[in-house]
């Protein structure tokens, strides 16, 4: 079965609490208002899940609230990979007595196979927990479907799909990462009106407002790795590091920096090489970009990179159709035809985003959206 998000009752507002008698007492239909009072507990277990964005790598963001009676007993989420999963962070401090006869929520379907940790459908088995409701179903067809299966032998009830595409778009990257073995692939760039990358002669480096660059250093904490060509390397010596301060507080590590080259000519007193995180820093020599993509998922773990430019070597990623998500920062000025392209390729064909939103900041408007990559 799968439920939209909240259809004729406004949920935004009741997030939490004791909501379920209260929608009991105004709905038309028990079934709609359970789907109601799911979608609103779905919504709590996403907010958790969100905390876990940009910790897990390699697993997925998970996040998972515990309700009984309407009353949300414990919330959780998954912390980092190989600590325990969400629906244990959640059930751990809940005694058996509470957790008989409750109904947990989680953003993914629960894992039925053992990894680094126990699954969680043995955990919830013993656990006297009477319902499961989950959002998004496992992305390996091997296990689509199967903690459902297992659970309701046990007479456990459960429902699948609940607010599907908020919990899928959480996990995006993780999904292709898990079912390609290719990282998720952000092209990040500040650009001027006409798609320059860069100013005219000597006005300075930046295009865009402090809080435009602040918003993207936050986008740092979410990727497991941040990719530059030499180019970028040879001109601006940036330090590709994580500063967003809520990121850190969080636990989120430095991310690899990444940095291609074909002439292997780089500066060795170039920050990435000389300073605390040098150890983190990877170059790679003539390897294509898909290659250093496939290599960074297969021997490092990242499930998530960031291509923070140069031109050529965005125009190279968007050319061999390897962007999957795009973030630009679109400053309100004209910078002419000498400055460095944001795309500094040929296309066989134009590139259009899906689902695109727009967001002011300062003076500046950011732009995200996905790419087909078909
Ligand atoms: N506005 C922004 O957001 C932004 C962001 C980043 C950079 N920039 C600006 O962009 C300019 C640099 O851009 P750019 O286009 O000249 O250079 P770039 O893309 O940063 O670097 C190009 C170099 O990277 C290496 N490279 C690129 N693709 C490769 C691949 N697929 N495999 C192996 N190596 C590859 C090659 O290095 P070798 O030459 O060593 O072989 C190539 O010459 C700078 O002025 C910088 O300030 C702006």
């Amino acid at each position: 079965m799968r439920f939209g998000s909240a259809g004729s009752i406004n949920l935004r507002g009741l997030r939490e609490g004791r909501i379920a008698n209260c929608l009991l007492s105004v709905c038309y239909g028990v079934s709609v208002c359970q789907k109601e009072i799911d979608c609103a507990h779905m919504r709590v277990a996403l907010r958790e899940a969100g905390k876990a964005v940009g910790l897990t790598s390699p697993n997925p963001p998970v996040g998972c609230v515990i309700v009984k009676r309407g009353k949300i007993m414990s919330r959780g989420h998954h912390r980092r990979a190989g600590g325990p999963h969400a629906e244990i962070e959640a059930m751990k401090d809940l005694k058996a007595h509470a957790l008989k006869g409750s109904t947990i929520y989680v953003t993914l379907e629960p894992c039925s196979s053992q990894g680094r940790t126990p699954p969680c459908v043995t955990a919830i088995k013993r656990s006297g927990i009477s319902r499961v409701v989950y959002g998004s179903r496992d992305p390996n067809p091997e296990n689509k479907g199967r903690a459902g299966r297992i659970l309701c032998r046990q007479g456990i009830k459960v429902e699948g799909g609940v607010l599907e595409e908020h919990c899928d778009a959480l996990i995006r990257p993780w999904s292709k990462f898990i079912s390609t073995g290719m990282p998720w692939v952000i092209a990040k760039a500040a650009t001027s009106l006409d798609g320059a990358l860069t100013r005219p002669g000597n006005e300075g480096q930046w295009l865009t407002s402090e809080a435009s660059r602040a918003d993207a250093g936050k986008l740092r904490g979410e990727v497991d790795a941040i990719l530059i060509g030499a180019g970028t390397l040879r001109k601006d010596d940036p330090a590709l590091t994580l500063r967003d301060r809520a990121a850190l507080r969080r636990g989120k590590g430095q991310p690899l920096r990444v940095i291609l080259s074909r002439s292997g000519r780089l500066p060795k007193k170039a920050q990435v090489f000389t300073d605390d995180h040098r150890d983190s820093t990877l170059v790679y020599s003539n390897r294509s970009l898909r290659a250093v993509l496939k290599d960074l998922g297969a021997r490092h773990d990242c499930a998530s990179v960031m291509i923070e430019g140069g031109g050529k070597l965005l125009g190279d990623a968007f050319a061999k159709k390897l962007v999957d998500e795009v973030c630009l920062y679109i400053a309100p000025i004209l910078c002419g035809v000498k400055g460095v392209p944001l795309v500094g390729a040929a296309l066989p064909a134009s590139r259009e985003l899906l689902q695109p939103s727009v967001k002011r900041i300062g003076k500046d408007l950011r732009l995200r959206g996905l790419v087909s990559t078909d």
